[in-house]
């Protein structure tokens, strides 16, 4: 028998989580549910999830949060987004390189300015919170001001988060560059600052081999090193023109990946967005050394970079190691909902069916995995962190009218990653304590 404490909290509903990968072992050998189940919550991490079933029993007198016939599982990760770029969602009519001219430089051009910084990042953290993301890894601009209030909003919502500044020395205007030496002595400073701090992680975050000179990867690939544990996160072969610019600027390496290699910004922790069009030398990189994939469908679509291939990355030996992104604000919704959907809809067109255990399995321990969290975060498993989420599965008419011929519970997941949206979390907890109760907000 187990004693409560005050800071216990059992959570009742249907429960949902991962006993193993799925692209591994198979959807039903991958998954634990209970149809009546128990989340128990000690001092902020999860204890025990099991039948709801003798709860009260097992740890007596501790309070129960009963949501019913809602789902609880880990909260999502989202393993690719630019908080500063949440203004701009939604922006017109352009590819990659004319859109980051048109619109992402110049709306990162504004954090400069620290209050505008603080309530960019405050309006993020509510909107991650309501559409159910507990953990991201996020961009922040070159400003190192930028990440610091960034860190100072997600501590104090004790969230756990990985952020990093932005480096970037050429090709873009000069009120978002940097310098090979400023960018390494703020980034270290950041580290020092925030990294293990609480619930936070550092990402040294060199944006991408054309706005940084090689001197900068260098300077990239040095600070990583010294800084082990720390994350590291970039773009990668997203879009063709894109790629014909890193192949001139960079002429010497192999491909586009081999200009990360050179400079030592290869290897687990770090993280790739998009990778896209790759060749089979990269794959086979990504395959030997640990690196991760940041997939981000809704970017993917709306800025019209290509369909990305999952089954070619995922369903072969060995796996690449792949997380789903947002990637706010070339993404075009904050929801893991209508992330999962449009990966469904890309994988439709490249003839593979993504299965919503596998897509559920992306967008939380497989991002936590490219972020090397997945042994804290991302899963409903005891020894997690209690981020955890409540959904409603009849949040709008049209799901409840579906939900009445889901047979089982992955019809019930597919249902709702193709219909649902942020008015599908009920409830988002952090550390165990509710900060986001849709009926309050
Ligand atoms: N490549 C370099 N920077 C960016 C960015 O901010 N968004 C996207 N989608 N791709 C990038
Ligand atoms: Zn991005």
């Amino acid at each position: 028998m187990t004693t409560s404490t005050k800071n216990s909290l059992a959570l009742l509903g249907q429960t949902f989580s991962f006993t193993d990968d799925p692209f591994a072992v198979g959807v039903d050998r991958a998954v634990s549910f209970h149809s009546r189940g128990a989340v128990v919550i000690e001092d902020g991490r999860i204890i025990d999830v099991g039948p709801a079933d003798g709860v009260r029993d097992k740890f007596p007198g501790i309070d129960i949060v009963d949501y019913g016939e809602h789902l609880i599982m880990s909260g999502f990760v989202d393993c690719h987004i630019h908080y500063p770029q949440s203004e701009i969602i939604g922006s017109y009519g352009e590819q990659l390189l004319e859109w980051l001219s048109k619109y992402t430089f110049p709306a990162e051009g504004k954090f400069t300015d620290e209050s505008h910084a603080r309530s960019v990042s405050r309006f993020f953290l509510d909107e991650l919170l309501r559409n159910g993301t507990t953990t991201a890894s996020v961009y922040c601009t070159v400003h190192p001001q930028s990440a610091d209030v960034f860190f100072e909003e997600a501590e104090s919502r004790d969230m756990c988060m990985a952020a990093g500044k932005v480096m970037m020395d050429c090709h873009a205007p000069a009120n978002v560059l940097d310098t090979v030496q400023s960018s390494y002595d703020d980034s270290e400073a950041l580290i020092n600052k925030w990294h293990n701090k609480q619930r936070l992680k550092y990402v040294v975050s060199p944006r991408f081999a054309l706005t940084s000179s090689p001197e900068q990867l260098e300077a990239a690939g040095a600070l990583w090193k010294a800084y082990p544990g720390t994350l590291m996160q970039t773009h990668l072969s997203e879009n063709l023109a894109e790629i014909a610019r890193a192949r001139e600027l960079y002429p010497q390496e192999p491909d586009y990946l081999g200009i990360y290699e050179k400079y030592g910004l290869v290897g687990p922790g770090a993280n790739f967005g998009h990778a896209i069009h790759l060749n089979p030398r990269e794959i086979e990189l990504f395959r030997s050394s640990g690196s991760g994939i940041s997939h981000c469908p809704t970017s993917n679509m709306f800025i019209g970079s290509g369909l990305f291939d999952m089954s070619g990355l995922r369903e072969t030996e060995p796996p690449v190691s792949v997380g789903m992104g947002t990637d706010i604000g070339g993404g075009s919704s904050f929801s893991m909902f209508q992330t999962m959907k449009s990966s469904y809809e890309i994988c439709q067109l490249k003839g593979y069916s993504l299965h919503p255990v596998k897509a559920f399995y992306l967008a939380t321990v497989g991002s936590a995995a490219v972020m090397g969290l997945d042994n804290k975060i991302g899963n409903l498993t005891a020894g997690h962190d209690a981020d955890i989420i409540v959904i409603d599965l009849k949040s709008k008419p049209v799901i409840e009218s579906r939900m009445r011929h889901a047979a089982d519970l992955t019809e019930a997941l597919f249902t709702q990653m193709i219909l649902a949206d942020d008015r599908a979390i009920k409830a988002t907890y952090i550390s165990g304590k509710l900060l986001y109760d849709k009926e309050n907000n």
